[in-house]
């Protein structure tokens, strides 16, 4: 895989794509020629997104998908198939969270997380890998993790369990992949916190999954901690979307968009292989650090 990936005239399908991350990657994507299918579970903003990439000048469908589901996530590259005969970039994209003390987390925290940015990125491997097989073709899956993959802030434990789980899935799929293609790949997306509408991901959680009880102390302060940290955050989607695609371009595996995390990252694995207890990921952060313990205790 020296070429370089040939975006002009190729199918990209994204999940999660009418706002954050997934809106910046279609607009990238039309940018560079490539025919689009764009799904998200927020059918309203899902047309206005597909709107805004056809007046872009690009081809686009939208599809209606909640990730969680195996079958819409197959009829998802059904109408992808359908519509261009073929997929060469896949952004498995589509995630939420929760906070707060992990004990505090509910079952329905759990299904509600894990059924979207587990499953969500399961179901798409499970779909879309064995149709970029069989094409033959120069093709490349990227998933969406977070820092919250490499490292375990404290009150943030069903997400940070969640996107762990995402780095070992595509660390494995890229082991598997290189073991039977040469043409088909994948990348591992981590970024840390930039302003999209992550904090609010409430707004898409199903009906059936929303918590009975109120939130608790240490959840209203996660929630408060992560509203900041996101609107705090000075990459935009935009430059998220352009190291992205430039990884894709050059078939590169991390794409650490936050490179001063890596120092976190160096202390966890050190902690690991010293035997150490688990250095706290804020302690370099001693300025966020304070305001989390002063939330959780006000
Ligand atoms: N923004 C950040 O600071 C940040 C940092 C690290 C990782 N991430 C990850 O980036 C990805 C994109 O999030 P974002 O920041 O752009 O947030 P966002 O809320 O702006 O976008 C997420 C999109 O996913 C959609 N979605 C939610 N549940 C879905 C489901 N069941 N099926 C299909 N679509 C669904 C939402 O409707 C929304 O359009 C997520 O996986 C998130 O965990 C975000």
């Amino acid at each position: 895989m020296s070429d370089p990936f040939q975006f002009e005239g190729r199918v990209a399908v994204i999940t999660g794509a009418a706002s954050g991350f997934g809106r910046a990657f279609a607009q990238q994507a039309a940018a560079l020629g490539m025919k689009l299918v764009l799904a998200d579970v927020d059918a309203a903003t899902l047309d206005a997104a597909v709107q805004a990439i056809r007046e872009q000048g690009a081809q686009a469908i939208g599809v209606r998908t909640d990730v969680r589901d195996p079958a819409q996530v197959d009829a998802l590259a059904q109408a992808a198939i359908e519509a261009y005969g073929k997929v060469h970039l896949l952004f498995n994209n589509a995630g939420v969270g929760t906070g707060g003390f992990l004990w505090e987390s509910s079952a329905k925290d759990w299904e509600w997380v894990f059924g979207v940015n587990v499953m969500g990125v399961a179901n798409g491997v499970r779909s879309f890998a064995p149709i970029m097989l069989k094409q033959g073709e120069r093709a490349h899956i990227v998933n969406t993790a977070s820092v919250a993959g490499l490292l375990s802030p404290p009150a943030m434990g069903v997400y940070n369990a969640s996107k762990h789980a995402v780095v070992s899935l595509t660390e494995t799929l890229y082991h598997d992949l290189k073991n039977v293609s040469d043409v088909v790949s994948c990348s591992l997306l981590c970024p840390a916190f930039v302003p999209t509408g992550i904090a609010n991901a409430e707004r898409s959680r199903p009906d059936d999954l929303r918590n009975d009880a109120p939130p608790t102390r240490s959840q209203q302060a996660a929630d408060l901690q992560l509203q900041r940290a996101v609107r705090s955050g000075r990459l935009t989607p935009d430059d998220v979307a352009k190291a992205t695609f430039d990884a894709v371009r050059d078939a590169r595996f991390y794409i650490l968009t936050h490179p001063g995390i890596l120092a976190s990252v160096k202390l966890r694995h050190e902690d690991i292989e010293t035997l150490r207890n688990p250095t706290d990921p804020l302690s370099l952060k001693p300025e966020v650090k304070a305001e989390a313990k002063a939330n959780a205790a006000s």
